[in-house]
Order: structure tokens, then C-alpha cells, then sequence
């Protein structure tokens, strides 16, 4: 099945009262769209993703979704309507059209986790035309008059619930569902039930609550500051033999040179002791239970495809990177040079900063008499 996940923030956030639209505004660092983005990257596959956005943000949001999803991921970036439910039409207009499931999220709800958008896709490959993630109500609901104020007898709870995003569609049931529709809904789960088809409930989350006042903003805020989230440390090192005829490779780069380090994939030192202090501080194992020479699927292969896996593998179970600190052992190559740009790199790919030193050992120890590299990785990452 191929997947299609739309998010749709084109709208201007007035009840937020911020000075740019809504999606756009920061919250520990990021955009709430770069939040929304990062818990897509958390599925493997990544699926097509489709942005709305408002007219004149359609560069910036085309900008931010490169940088989180990464240049291979399939981009498209339209702009929105009047409505949330005229956005989701142009949004629903622009996936692609081998797209067989479509997922449509609210931007706002920045911090929604990506096992919510599991459940929602494992719902549709079930075979529900319709899902909703929702949360049952835990206070007493009343009907109220907005102009008198009065209210009346307390409507039964047990029979509500509250409804969240992402929901995900059969994509046909829903294009058909929007072309005979044409009023404003609050969402799209309510377009399809307007055709008659059913959308079934599951489990929503309590994080993926909808910025929508700036109270709401404050309390995600809080909710993922260092000094309330849970954080992890996690330590990698990497050792390999230099080999003649072997390209070498240190921290994602290629240095020229007579050996390179012999390893199962590209020996890179440095890479594998950072996606081993990542896997080790989200308490996924390590590298060689996932990566091992075992697998010969990955003899040769470029380290970064370590370190994008596990990355996956984290943030699926709930993990970011904090920050991530690594020092490479070894009289070749001289990183002096380049360790800043390394450092560029390894950031990007991670999505947290990570700072490379590099040190010798005073010509003692299989580093010291060059016959081989190590690294050494410290990590942080925080569990939502
Ligand atoms: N949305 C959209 N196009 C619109 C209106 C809303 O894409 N014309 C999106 C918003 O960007 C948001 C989601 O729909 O991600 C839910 O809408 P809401 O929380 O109401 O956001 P805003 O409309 O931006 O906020 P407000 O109603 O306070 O102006
Ligand atoms: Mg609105």
C-alpha cells in the first residue's frame, strides 16, 4: 500500500494571536510544522508528504519539510484556502495518484507521537474506510447557550469522545467524499461520514492535543524542556584495522590515502560509535544486534544507512536526540581541517548538534603504531 500523509497548515492561528501563521510558530527551537514533520519521519517507509500551506509560506514550508524529511523524501507543498476543509481539498488534490491510503494531520498538533499514526495506518490496512484517533471525555460535557450562558442537564460522556489527528482514509472513499461534499467541517472524518461511510475509533494521545490558545503552546512547551523530559545518555565505541585497498572513511566523508578501515560495511569509526551511543541510550540494543556482520545485506554499505535506521527505530520509539558529542582516535586521517564541516554533516543527519574532536595516542596502543582508528560517542536523547 502506498501511503500518503497530508498536513495541513495553512491556517492563520488567530485564536493563538502570534504575528506569523500558527504552524510557523517556534516551540523549543522548531516550528510546530518541523514537530509534525519530524513524528512522519518516525514510519518507515517515510510516506509521500504533502504540506499545506498558507500562499506566502509555501517557500519556507517547502524549506523546513527538505530539512526534516531529508532530500529523498517525496515533497509537495500547496497552497491552502479559506477553510481547514478547503486546505484539505488541496492538499487531497496534490497526492500522488498511486496513493492508495491518506493520512490528514493538523499541523497544530505538534507533538502528536508517530505510534498514533501506526495506529491509524495499521486501522485502514484492516480495512476501515475511515479512522479516527480519540480519547475518551474525562469531564462533564453541558449543553450551553452562548448568549445567556445558561445550561442545561449534562449529555451522557460515556457515548463521547474526543477527536484527534492524524485520521487516515481509504483514498478513493475520501476523494469521492470531498467531490460530493461541499460545506466546512471541522475535520475529515466528518466529510466522509457526510457519504456514508463509516469511521471507526482508535486510541488518540494525550500529547497530540491541538495548539490552538497560546496556554496550549505554553504547557507543549514545558511538556519537552530538558528539565521535565526524560533523558538518556548513551555511549559507542569503534575500533577497525587499516587495510590496504580500502576507501577511508571518517564521520560520513572520504579521505584520500594509501588504507582505508576495514569493516563488514564502509568502516566508518565514527559513525558507528555515534548510531551505537543513539541505539544504546534509547535502550535498543546496539549496532551489532541490528547491523552485525551477520547480515550480509549490509556488507559494503555506506555507515550513514546505520545511522538513519536507528534514527528511525528511536524516534518510532519515542526518542530525540539531545546533542551528541564524539572524538575520533587515530593518527590518520588529520581531521583538523574538516572537523568543523564533519560536524555540519553529522548535525544534519542527526538532527541535533554534534560536536567531532579528534586526538592521537601518543604513538601507543594499535591507534598509536597506526594500525587502526577508533571513536568514541557520548549521547543524549530524550524520551517524550
Ligand atoms: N488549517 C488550514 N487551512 C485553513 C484553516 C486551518 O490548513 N484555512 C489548518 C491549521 O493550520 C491547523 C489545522 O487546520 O493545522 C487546525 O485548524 P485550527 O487549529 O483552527 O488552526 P487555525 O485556523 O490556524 O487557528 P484559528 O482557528 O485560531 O485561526
Ligand atoms: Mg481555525
Amino acid at each position: 500500500m502506498t501511503i500518503s500523509v497530508i498536513l495541513v497548515a495553512a491556517g492563520s492561528g488567530e485564536r493563538l494571536g502570534s504575528s506569523r501563521p500558527k504552524a510557523f510558530v517556534d516551540l523549543a527551537g522548531r516550528t510546530l510544522l518541523e514537530h509534525s514533520l519530524q513524528a512522519v519521519t518516525g514510519l518507515s517507509p517515510v510516506p509521500q508528504v504533502v504540506v499545506v500551506a498558507p500562499e506566502a509560506w509555501v517557500g519556507p514550508a517547502q524549506e523546513l519539510a527538505r530539512g526534516v524529511l531529508g532530500d529523498d523524501a517525496e515533497i509537495s507543498v500547496v497552497a491552502g484556502g479559506a477553510t481547514r476543509t478547503e486546505s484539505a481539498r488541496r492538499g487531497l488534490a496534490a497526492i500522488s495518484q498511486d496513493s492508495d491510503v491518506v493520512l490528514i494531520h493538523d499541523a497544530a498538533r505538534a507533538l502528536t507521537p508517530t505510534e498514533v499514526f501506526s495506529r491509524v495506518i495499521d486501522a485502514v490496512h484492516s480495512g476501515a474506510k475511515g479512522v479516527t484517533p480519540t480519547l475518551d471525555v474525562v469531564d462533564t460535557m453541558v449543553p450551553r447557550d452562548r448568549a445567556t450562558g445558561e445550561t442545561s442537564a449534562a449529555i451522557d460522556r460515556d457515548g463521547l469522545a474526543i477527536t484527534q489527528t492524524p485520521q487516515g482514509f481509504d483514498a478513493s472513499a475520501l476523494r469521492e467524499a470531498f467531490a460530493a461534499f461541499d460545506g466546512d467541517a471541522t475535520d475529515d472524518a466528518e466529510v466522509l461520514r457526510a457519504s456514508g461511510v463509516a469511521v471507526v475509533a482508535v486510541e488518540g494521545h494525550r500529547d497530540a492535543v491541538k495548539v490552538t490558545y497560546l496556554h496550549d503552546l505554553e504547557v507543549l512547551r514545558a511538556r519537552i524542556s530538558p528539565a521535565n523530559a526524560n533523558i538518556f545518555a548513551g555511549v559507542g565505541i569503534d575500533v577497525h584495522r587499516f587495510e590496504d585497498g580500502e576507501s577511508l572513511v571518517v564521520g560520513g566523508m572520504t579521505f584520500d590515502g594509501a588504507k582505508g578501515l576495514a569493516g563488514h560495511s564502509d568502516g566508518d569509526v565514527v559513525l558507528h560509535a555515534i548510531t551505537d551511543a543513539l541505539l544504546g541510550a534509547a535502550s535498543l540494543g546496539d549496532l551489532g544486534t541490528h547491523f552485525g556482520s551477520s547480515r550480509p545485506e549490509y556488507a559494503g554499505v555506506s555507515s550513514t544507512v546505520f545511522l538513519y535506521q536507528a534514527l528511525r527505530m528511536m524516534r518510532e520509539a519515542g526518542y530525540e536526540p539531545q546533542s551528541v558529542a564524539v572524538q575520533f582516535i587515530g593518527n590518520e586521517p588529520r581531521l583538523g581541517a574538516v572537523r568543523e564541516q564533519m560536524g555540519k554533516q553529522l548535525s544534519e543527519m542527526v538532527g541535533a548538534p554534534v560536536h567531532v574532536s579528534a586526538t592521537t595516542t601518543d604513538g601507543l596502543g594499535l591507534t598509536g603504531r597506526g594500525e587502526g582508528a577508533g571513536a568514541v560517542a557520548h549521547a543524549l536523547v530524550v524520551r517524550h
